[in-house]
């Protein structure tokens, strides 16, 4: 299939990109410009060229999946060569996003024109490498490093007017966007010789140069064990000293060796992960949404808050419903503080906290959800709560509403069973703070509409989240594969470790917060509670709970937070605690490596994961990655607990989960059926999607 299409306007020959869904510059895309390119150049009755494109997108970049493999030719530098180097001059016409490779192409033109609604920018960081064909050596070149190093480092694109204030732009027009290329075109050629991006060198000064260094350095303070950032400042610094030529071959070279890079690969993975976690089984592009205008959230709690927050800020109105008028108007001032928080911050104005607060209307009694499109539940997690309140909206609210509970554990077929109307029923589990966290789980029970759940899909990306639709199971996906991990830190406690080990080794792994750590600003007794509620014990988080130790908000939990303080400090009394547990059970305590508890507490639930695959509570293991990495803050560049669990080598973690069965006698910790046969095979968990 032909990619690029080729029509005249009078003299200037426009060049249409046209390679769906998002001009992803791949091998045919990549071959077809050059040939368009040096066609154009050849014919004598052509004086410019106009690069355009058909779609959404200017150009996405380069095609993320060709990573990692041979690149057939031409590679983007040499259609870049091409462009740059043409005798007559090439204008961009942006009319979409230009990312990554994208905007690349735009910085070898000689003239760059966009519609205003036009993105430009370099993500490239975002998947662990640098730009590949020019970026760091044409965008200094054009704007100074000053602000083409921010703009690469943050991987945050800039609207056209912005781009357009930094040079990066010639020219913003509302209207034909082609015939205005056409015209820039025109001009430059008049001119005679382009003028190439590459020989600009009056914006890269001392002064440019000082600035880029400063920045540099609070770069290298901020992410310098991240090897992309330090990359990057490593080939912009070659703008400054080397020829453009040789400051291209470094870019490449420094680009080809993050590319293969675990770090990058667990990137891309997460990328076409999130986007598969879009593919619902069962719910294609026939099933239409239902139309939500309007929601009600009952519940004014911190999450209740923050879900009103998420509608609010997405422009839909919704009623905040409580049981008191004083409960609900202490969960009205706490939204205002929230949004308090950002106006003070500089990140919203006072206007735009007033339109969202308008957005959100106060009322207690559960008849005020009777007008909403959609009433997502976030009350008090107990089973008889939620059922009276299901019970209850079953009776106001207005037929086709759908009823979403936002329970993290609970079994949604028995809250359904509630109503009379359970096909519209279903979990939306949103994570703390709902109001910043990506993730939402979507509960899907047996029998629920499948515009039900496409409504809830729909919903959450209007919502800016990230969904992944998941079965009905205790803690569906997320929390019942963190009940794995602690439970394993309790165990690990027992045997030999202290917790501030523990939450070390998976801090020294990426995450922000140790599960200890972790538990004492949730609180403790929500754990407990919890367990209590299901006739579980654990022995260490039993006996401090019962010592009323809840966390940072009794001042003391599994660490001291003397005078309200954040960082917990090591506790003698919880550490004699747990030594004490540890005789009483007759465990002869030894101490272990930060490799050891990690595998301790990763490999558990990894082999719940792989349950959940085996149970189709999940579709896929991305999907599963996904929720880690936008719920729970699984370190980006480690591609989520699945995708890790590959890199290790399941075979491995096979191993490891015998012998730590073994060790506790704790016949859960034995692997997978799923596991075990994968490993066995050689293949990962990445192999069960062809299936
Ligand atoms: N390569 C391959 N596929 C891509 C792609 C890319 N660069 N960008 C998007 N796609 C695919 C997606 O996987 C998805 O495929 P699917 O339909 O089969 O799931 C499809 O295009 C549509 O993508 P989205 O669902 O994300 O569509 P949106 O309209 O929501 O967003 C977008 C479009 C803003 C372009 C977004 O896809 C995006 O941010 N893409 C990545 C941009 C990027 O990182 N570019 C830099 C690449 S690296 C590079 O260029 C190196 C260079 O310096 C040499």
């Amino acid at each position: 299939m032909q990619t690029v299409r080729i029509a005249r306007q009078g003299s200037v020959a426009v060049a249409t990109i046209d390679n769906p869904p998002v001009n992803a510059l791949g091998a045919a895309l990549r071959r077809d410009l050059a040939t368009a390119v040096t066609e154009v150049m050849a014919d004598p009755e052509v004086e410019a060229l106009v690069l355009a494109a058909a779609g959404r997108a200017f150009i996405a970049g380069a095609d993320i999946s060709e990573f990692g493999k041979p690149l057939a030719q031409p590679i983007l530098p040499e259609v870049l060569d091409l462009i740059e180097n043409a005798a007559k001059p090439v204008v961009a016409a942006i009319q979409g996003v230009a990312l990554g490779g994208g905007l690349e192409v735009a910085l070898a033109c000689h003239g760059r024109v966009a519609l205003p609604a036009a993105k430009l920018g370099l993500p490239e960081i975002k998947l662990g490498i640098i730009p590949g064909a020019g970026g760091t050596q044409r965008l200094p070149r054009l704007i100074g490093a000053a602000k083409a190093f921010p703009m690469m480092l943050s991987g945050e694109p800039v609207a056209a007017q912005k781009a357009l204030d930094l040079g990066l732009v010639d020219r913003v027009v509302e209207g034909d966007l082609v015939a205005a290329a056409v015209a820039l075109a025109q001009e430059l050629a008049a001119k005679g010789r382009p003028r190439k991006t590459g020989e600009i060198a009056e914006k890269l000064t001392q002064a440019d140069r000082e600035a880029f260094e400063a920045l540099a350095k609070d770069a290298t303070a901020k992410s310098g064990d991240m090897p992309n950032a330090m990359a990057l400042i490593e080939a912009v610094r070659g703008a400054f000293t080397l020829p453009l030529a040789e400051g291209l071959a470094h870019e490449r070279a420094l680009f080809a060796r993050l590319v293969v890079d675990e770090r990058s690969k667990a990137l891309r993975h997460a990328f076409f992960a999130e986007r598969e976690a879009a593919k619902v089984p069962g719910i294609d592009d026939s099933v239409k949404p239902r139309p939500i205008a309007r929601a009600a959230v009952i519940g004014a709690g911190t999450m209740g808050g923050g879900i009103a927050m998420c509608f609010a800020n997405a422009g839909i109105p919704v009623t905040l419903i409580e049981t008191s008028q004083e409960q609900v108007e202490k969960g009205h001032a706490r939204i205002r503080d929230t949004y308090g928080f950002s106006v003070k911050r500089g990140s919203m104005t006072e206007a735009t906290r007033e339109q969202r607060m308008a957005l959100i209307t106060p009322a207690v009694g559960i008849a005020a959800a009777a007008e909403a499109d959609i009433v997502i539940e976030a009350a008090f997690e107990e089973m008889g709560v939620k059922r009276e309140i299901f019970g209850a909206l079953d009776k106001v609210a207005k037929p086709g509403a759908v009823l979403a509970s936002n329970t993290s554990y609970l079994d949604l077929t028995e809250i359904a069973a509630a109503t009379t109307r359970p096909a519209d029923v279903l979990g939306m589990h949103f994570f703390s703070p709902a109001n910043v966290m990506k993730l939402l789980e979507i509960v899907r029970p047996e029998g629920v509409a499948a515009d039900v759940v496409a409504t809830a899909i729909a919903l959450g990306r209007r919502l800016g989240k990230v969904p992944v639709v998941v079965g009905n199971c205790f803690g569906f996906v997320g929390n019942r594969m963190l009940e794995q991990r602690t439970r394993a830190a309790e165990r690990l406690l027992v045997a030999g470790a202290l917790p501030h080990e523990v939450d070390a080794a998976l801090t020294g792994f990426g995450f922000k917060m140790g599960p200890f750590a972790m538990s004492d600003l949730a609180g403790n007794d929500i754990g407990w509670r919890s367990r209590k509620s299901r006739g579980k014990t654990a022995a260490v988080a039993d006996a401090i709970c019962e010592r009323g130790w809840f966390g940072q908000k009794t001042g003391r939990g599994y660490y001291l937070y003397p005078e309200g303080a954040r960082a917990g400090q090591r506790d003698p009394e919880v550490e004699a605690l747990i030594a004490d547990v540890s005789a009483k059970e007759g465990v002869a305590r030894r101490s272990f490596t930060s490799e050891e508890i990690l595998a301790r507490l990763l490999d558990p639930m990894v082999n719940e994961g792989a349950r959940i695959l085996e149970e189709g509570i999940a579709a896929r293991s991305g999907d599963i990655d996904i929720v880690w990495l936008t719920g729970y803050n699984w370190p980006a560049w480690r591609g989520g607990p699945m995708h890790w669990a590959e890199a290790v080598g399941l075979d491995v973690i096979v191993r490891r989960l015998e012998e730590q069965a073994a060790e506790s006698g704790d016949a859960s910790l034995e692997p997978a059926p799923l596991l075990r046969r994968l490993a066995a095979e050689g293949k990962g968990f990445s192999a069960l999607k062809a299936a």
